[in-house]
């Protein structure tokens, strides 16, 4: 069976997985750029938006854990777009016109569209379903292969509640954001139905993985 992973997910030390206020101008509120930093800063990030340079290093290391043996991804409506996007028939996510994804992406959303093909093997489907059903339509998709979710806070937190989540690798990254949507929320007890590994970057962020204990 094929599995479903999260990587590079990223919380603040007080657990929020995006700030408050997101906008065009501001895809995570105020909490600015700040959540990803570290990854920004890695060699895979800088291959990925076609730059040279990066650091190499654990960071690096886990952060290109992103894409091998991914087959679609699921992402919520809040990550493919500002509050409102749905108005805007334009709208075709941040990503630019050759997004990162390269599989299917399947965007949770009550506002549903036609599909949206773009360069480099991404496209967009809008589906409103429950987490399960659409697990199982990404799944489908994936041909196999594992599927990521993709974010955002609300999206992770509603399929670890309904236990789909087999890896996780969350970042803390030490900053107080105070306010914006938390990830941890009624997830209580959640570690012990997973072997919970951590290990602290040079960078100052804290790598920790979830993984889901075998039958
Ligand atoms: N920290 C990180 O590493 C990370 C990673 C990715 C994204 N982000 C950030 O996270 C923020 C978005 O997160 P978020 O928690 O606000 O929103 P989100 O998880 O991306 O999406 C939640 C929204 O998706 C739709 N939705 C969710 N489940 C659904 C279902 N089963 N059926 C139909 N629609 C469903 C609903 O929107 P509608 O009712 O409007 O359709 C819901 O309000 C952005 O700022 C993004 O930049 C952070």
């Amino acid at each position: 069976m094929s599995l479903v992973r999260v990587h590079n997910f990223s919380v603040s030390l007080d657990g929020f997985g995006t700030g408050e206020g997101q906008s065009r101008d501001a895809p995570f509120g105020h909490a600015g750029e700040r959540l990803h930093e570290w990854m920004f800063a890695t060699r895979w990030w800088h291959e990925t938006i076609g730059r040279p340079g990066g650091t190499g290093g654990l960071d690096d290391a886990l952060a290109r854990r992103f894409a091998p043996d991914i087959g679609a991804e699921i992402m919520g409506a809040g990550k493919f777009g500002p509050p409102g996007w749905h108005e805007d028939p334009e709208w075709k996510g941040w990503w630019g016109p050759d997004p990162p994804f390269r599989t299917p992406v399947f965007v949770l959303t009550h506002h549903r569209r036609p599909p949206i093909g773009m360069r480099g093997g991404t496209t967009f489907h809008f589906l409103d379903a429950p987490p399960a059903e659409a697990l199982g339509t990404a799944r489908e998709a994936a041909g196999g292969r594992d599927v990521r979710v993709g974010g955002g806070p609300t999206v992770v937190r509603d399929f670890l509640a309904a236990g789909l989540v087999d890896r996780m690798h969350v970042v803390v990254v030490p900053i107080l954001l105070g306010r914006g949507v938390r990830l941890w929320d009624g997830l209580e007890g959640l570690e012990r139905d997973h072997e919970v590994e951590t290990v602290s970057s040079p960078s100052g962020v804290t790598h920790v993985t979830f993984t889901r204990a075998g039958p």
